[in-house]
């Protein structure tokens, strides 16, 4: 793994450079720039493996995790930096606002930089102790008029209430297909009316040429993006029962089915999309 350490000593250069003024507060933004610019490369797949084990998010995955889905979802840095304007839309005084399977906290981080709204809290949530740990030293950097609490915990049982913006940024389709009913139908009934649900997943295609074609072409994505044909298929089979994507009319349906009333897809790259659900 190749880890690029951020000098601890940068802030003294800065202070003998002559800019003491701006250097208490400018430097924990820049490091914060740093930390988040240079990052651990996933390497996870790069052996050949005698056996393949199902993907978990375990250490190891946490540790290289902002570099594994930026060069594996295309369009999620997109999708993450809009999360911030839908938040600063949607976000209702006095609400809360949830982000499930929150893993590092990248769609965490956007709805605390987007929250205009007063008194509100953010619940982030996740059922990996990896991922929440990472997650809680993250959160520590941001500033936000939120209270901010971070969870360990199975969103398949934890509450929601009061909501009005609630992120499942890539994690509905880590749930099993039956329980994702009722899951969007408690997510649902915990939403304000007027509130939102962002609802991003891998996607299929009905149509099968369609499907294979963008199914080739997010591999050409991975490959442009340092993956080599060895770490793609073996994480394809890791993924192969954990990573069950579905269609756009089924996620559709569905969201209607629970409650939604109005739902459509806001962004798309190739086979990777996110919805608006209305309450
Ligand atoms: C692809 S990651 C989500 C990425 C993250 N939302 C982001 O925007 O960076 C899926 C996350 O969902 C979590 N997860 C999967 N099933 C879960 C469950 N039942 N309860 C809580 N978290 C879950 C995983 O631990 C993982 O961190």
């Amino acid at each position: 793994m190749v880890q690029i350490r951020i000098p601890t000593n940068g802030k003294q250069m800065l202070l003998a450079a002559g800019f003491r003024p701006i250097v208490g507060s400018c430097w924990r933004i820049i490091r914060n720039l740093l930390s988040f610019a240079v990052m651990s490369k996933d390497q996870v797949y790069s052996k050949s493996m005698a056996n393949i084990a199902d993907f978990r998010f375990d250490a190891g995955v946490a540790d290289v995790f902002t570099d594994m889905i930026e060069r594996s979802v295309p369009g999620y840095r997109s999708i993450i930096t809009m999360i911030e304007t839908l938040t600063g839309h949607y976000a209702q005084p006095g609400s809360k606002l949830y982000d499930l399977g929150c893993s590092l906290g990248g769609a965490t981080h956007s709805m605390a930089r987007g929250l205009t709204a007063q008194n509100c809290e953010i619940i982030a949530i996740d059922n990996s102790a990896a991922m929440v740990e990472r997650c809680r030293k993250a959160m520590d950097r941001v500033h936000t008029c939120a209270s901010v609490r971070i969870i360990e915990g199975d969103i398949l049982t934890t509450p929601i209430a009061d909501a009005s913006v609630v992120v499942l940024n890539f994690t509905l389709q880590f749930i099993p297909p039956e329980e994702r009913v009722q899951l969007l139908e408690k997510i649902s009934a915990g939403m304000r009316p007027g509130g939102v649900l962002i609802l991003s997943e891998k996607v299929t295609f009905e149509d099968r040429h369609l499907d294979e074609l963008l199914f080739d072409i997010h591999h050409d994505f991975k490959r442009a993006h340092g993956y080599s044909d060895l770490e793609i298929s073996q994480k394809r089979s890791a993924l192969e029962n954990v990573l069950i994507p579905e269609t756009i009319p089924t996620h559709r349906n569905r969201l209607l089915n629970a409650g939604f009333t109005s739902v459509d897809v806001w962004f798309q790259c190739f086979n990777f999309m996110s919805m608006l659900a209305v309450k």
